[in-house]
């Protein structure tokens, strides 16, 4: 779909269906929305005044004008999205609405559109970050991953709508709507990226595979890539990382990417870690059958780490960053590790694999290990990690556990920013004593109570007094159009947010 602003009247335009809205509670409507109330000779007042249009968040009206002939304007279509209480509009609801218009235009097989841009008006938003809300919602509501069909026909026409055109009256407001689209896009062209990679099966997207797309998007953004091999990897002492690949065919990729922002100031850096497991069948630790396919989605934490890239070398942040995904299968084969191993972690720390099912916290240990020994500043690290994630914030929030109170606040930030939420979690001391082994330094599972804080305070073992911040999105990585902006599957969560933290910073 390709998105466009233009100054001019909403009753003029010539296209197939225009959008306006409507604030619950409005009984004659202004604006835009008023300027076709009156061509259409009061049609949506009097909708209004019978109670059919009542303007809460979400509800569509499609009002059939049957072309010019009939109504004096041309487009067929008029569609009213209402936008719930004035009071209540945020950039989450101008993102919904954005989205739930888009769908209804595909479902109408309309191929031409324009719109009023919501929120900008009476929601008295920023007009800018309005149209970046509605060029978000607009692609991330239409997503769909279909490249395996063949046989089965998608129900609607999927190149539809074509074209959404954002019109404005006052020409001094185009600039800004043309500004906050193209930062739209560039935010929604990422989350697609990781919802592509996170929605691959596993026999396509193995390590190998996510190596290359991470050097093609290091390529087109001019940024430097280092795919290290696991002789690499062996050389530089990641014994914890290297142990949890031993049971796979699939060689691991540990992938190292850097965007140099501030070239001249290289401690102003931030490093964005993603869990990487290709597959987590759980290893010889083997997990129950069902709904292992969903393990597909194990390297979401890396998806969201590698495409947040792609958008911060194009929108440019004063500052580095490096994106560093320690990528592998979780497998049973014949030379997997075993439970009651001990492995050494880069930096030394020895470890006893008591469950070969928490293998996120063992390769996040050398990646995080890695990224210190290269002058880290701040780390946030991405994991789809824990069951008991799940069970504790389900699809609502994905949770955040830190060192460091300024730099969680920023994350916590961000995602509120891009409707991607995140709630704090304790990492207290008497949980901590649950990572204690018998025979080495720490083992890797925490026992049953509190298993995402205890996974969270293993992998604080090794960030040490850096500031960081770890993110377990076991919940939030797919969902059941959880937003009205995340379709069934895959989300992207939480692509936009980093994106947002790294421009946050760099500014
Ligand atoms: N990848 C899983 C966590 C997970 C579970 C993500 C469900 C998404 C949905 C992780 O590697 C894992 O297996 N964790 C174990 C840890 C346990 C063995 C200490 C878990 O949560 O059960
Ligand atoms: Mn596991
Ligand atoms: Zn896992």
């Amino acid at each position: 779909m390709e998105l466009s602003v233009v100054t001019g009247d909403i009753t003029a335009q010539a296209v197939q269906a225009i959008v306006v809205n409507l604030f619950e509670g409005v009984e004659s409507p202004g604006g835009g929305t008023g300027a076709v109330d009156s061509v259409l000779g009061g049609a949506i007042s009097s909708l209004i005044a019978a109670g059919e249009i009542k303007g809460t968040r979400g509800e569509i009206t499609v009002i059939h004008t049957i072309g010019d002939a009939y109504s004096g304007f041309v487009p067929d279509r008029v569609i009213v999205a209402g936008l719930g209480k004035a009071e209540n509009l945020d950039l989450d609801g101008v993102r919904s609405v954005s989205a739930i218009v888009a769908r209804r235009l595909r479902r109408l097989n309309v191929e031409n559109a324009a719109t009023i841009v919501h929120g900008a008006g009476i929601g008295g938003l920023d007009p800018e970050a309005c149209a970046e809300a509605l060029g978000e919602g607009a692609i991330l509501g239409l997503y769909r991953f279909d490249k395996y069909r063949t046989s089965s026909k998608p129900k609607f026409d999927e190149t539809r709508p074509a074209t959404l055109t954002l019109v404005e009256n006052d020409a001094s407001k185009v600039p800004a709507l043309e500004a906050g689209v193209a930062r739209g896009q560039v935010f929604a062209g990422a989350s697609i990226a990781a919802r592509d990679m996170v929605s691959e099966p596993a026999n396509v997207l193995h390590p190998t595979k996510l190596a290359e797309i991470a050097t093609d998007i290091a390529s087109a953004g001019g940024m430097a890539i280092k795919v290290l091999e696991r002789s690499d990897c062996e050389a530089l002492e990641m014994g914890a990382y290297v142990g949890v690949s031993l049971g796979s065919h699939q060689p691991p990729k540990f992938i190292h990417m850097t965007y140099d922002g501030d070239p001249a100031n290289p401690d102003n850096n931030l490093w964005i870690i993603g869990k990487g497991i290709t597959f987590d069948s759980g290893g010889i630790s083997l997990k129950g059958g069902a709904g292992m396919g969903a393990m597909k989605g194990d390297m979401s934490g890396g998806a969201a780490a590698i495409a947040s890239m792609q958008a911060i070398a194009t929108l440019k942040p004063v500052l580095n960053v490096h994106m560093v995904c320690a990528a592998t299968e979780n497998m049973p084969g014949g030379g997997a590790q075993r439970p009651g191993d001990v492995v050494i972690a880069m930096g030394g720390k020895s470890i006893e694999v008591d469950n070969t099912d928490a293998e996120g916290r063992l390769t996040l240990a050398d990646a995080i290990g890695f990224a210190r020994t290269k002058g880290a500043a701040r780390i946030v690290d991405i994991a789809t990690l824990t069951g008991a994630m799940v069970v504790a914030l389900g699809m609502g929030h994905s949770g955040a556990f830190s060192n460091d109170d300024e730099l969680v606040e920023q994350v916590i930030a961000a995602g509120d920013t891009r409707g991607e939420p995140i709630w704090r979690m304790p990492l207290d001391p008497i949980t901590k004593k649950q990572n204690r082994s018998d025979i080495a330094d720490l083992k890797n599972s925490g026992g049953r109570g509190a298993g995402s804080i205890t996974a969270a305070h293993f992998i604080g073992e090794f960030a040490g007094d850096t500031p960081w911040v770890h993110l377990d999105i076991a919940a939030t990585n797919m969902g059941r159009s959880v937003h009205d902006w995340e379709p069934n599957g895959a989300t992207g969560v939480p692509t936009r947010a980093l994106i947002q933290l790294a421009l946050d910073l760099g500014t």
